[in-house]
């Protein structure tokens, strides 16, 4: 694929606009958000990222790496122009039909707030389909709040509520979000339990406490989606690191419902 476009999010995290080489690739390639796939910087290894753009976005895909390995150090030395290798899409993605006609309540920290990007667009292309739409994200500073200018452009729409937090100590002159760790802003929005599906991505510790949180509310654990990225290490089925009991994260996940990740045995 080659690199069309790269957009600075934070100090850390670029976000890469790519695009297949071959046309015929480029016009029938399709994916469902909360999938990934696998990049390599040639002559520097490959690594995992989520397919950041909407399924619906034709003819480009994007991906948004933060500069935490030395696969993405390399990606980040990359210019417009560029090639690299993709494979994918791997992983089981978000159930798009069964959150049809639901409210939507999509909690994020930090990098997490790739793979919502990627659902939020795709809902918002039909946004008729949904019931109320409330963005939670956080990051511990202003500077490494990702996606800033779609942030502002969501928070300007009347059909969606979203809600900005950094963590304390994070703020800086001017800013207008809230202030305080995820977990604890989630419990100052009216969520709605009974009517809504909650979809978390973040650092494990947010997701534990969004999780205790949102059960503690009367959330089902059926309505609670999240992903598990920390086991992954080939994402192919092939290095059996990522099973848990007979589940391989990478192919039967990273998506799963706080049901289904009760279900599995204590080792995890
Ligand atoms: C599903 C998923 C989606 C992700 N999405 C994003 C994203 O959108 N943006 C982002 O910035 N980061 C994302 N990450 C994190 C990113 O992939 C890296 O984990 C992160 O950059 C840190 O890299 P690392 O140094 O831990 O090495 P990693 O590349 O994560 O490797 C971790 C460990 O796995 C081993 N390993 C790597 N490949 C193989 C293999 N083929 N076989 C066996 N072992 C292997 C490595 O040796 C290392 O010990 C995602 C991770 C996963 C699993
Ligand atoms: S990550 Fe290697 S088998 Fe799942």
């Amino acid at each position: 694929m080659a690199i069309e476009d790269i957009i600075v999010e934070t100090p850390d995290v670029k976000t890469f606009r790519l695009i297949f080489q071959e046309r015929k690739i480029r016009r029938h390639f399709s994916f469902k958000a909360g999938q990934f796939g696998k990049y390599s910087v040639f002559g520097e290894g490959e690594s995992t990222f989520y397919l950041a753009s909407s399924p619906t976005w034709e003819g480009y895909l994007e991906c948004s790496v933060r500069r935490a390995s030395k696969v993405a150090e390399a990606f980040h030395k990359l210019g417009v122009g560029d090639r690299i290798g993709f494979r994918g899409p791997y992983g089981n993605g978000f159930p798009l039909p069964e959150l049809t006609g639901k409210n939507l309540i999509l909690i994020g920290s930090g990098i997490g707030i790739v793979p919502l990007r990627s659902l939020i667009w795709n809902c918002l292309d039909f946004r008729e389909s949904f019931g109320k739409i409330t963005i939670l994200y956080g990051a511990e500073r202003v500077a490494d709040l990702v996606y800033k200018r779609e942030l502002r452009e969501w928070e300007s729409r009347r059909d969606i509520n979203l809600i900005r937090t950094v963590d304390p100590g994070g703020e800086e002159p001017g800013w207008d979000g809230r202030v305080g760790f995820v977990p604890m802003i989630m419990r100052e929005i009216d969520l709605l339990p009974e009517k809504s599906w909650v979809i978390t991505c973040g650092p494990p510790v947010m997701i534990k406490f969004v999780i205790e949180g949102l059960i503690s509310l009367g959330f089902s654990p059926e309505r609670i989606i999240t992903t598990l990225e920390m086991k992954i290490r080939c994402g192919l089925g092939k290095c059996g690191r990522c099973n848990i009991g007979k589940h391989y994260v990478c192919q039967d996940g990273p998506v799963f419902t706080y049901a289904q990740i009760g279900e599995f045995p204590n080792e995890f």
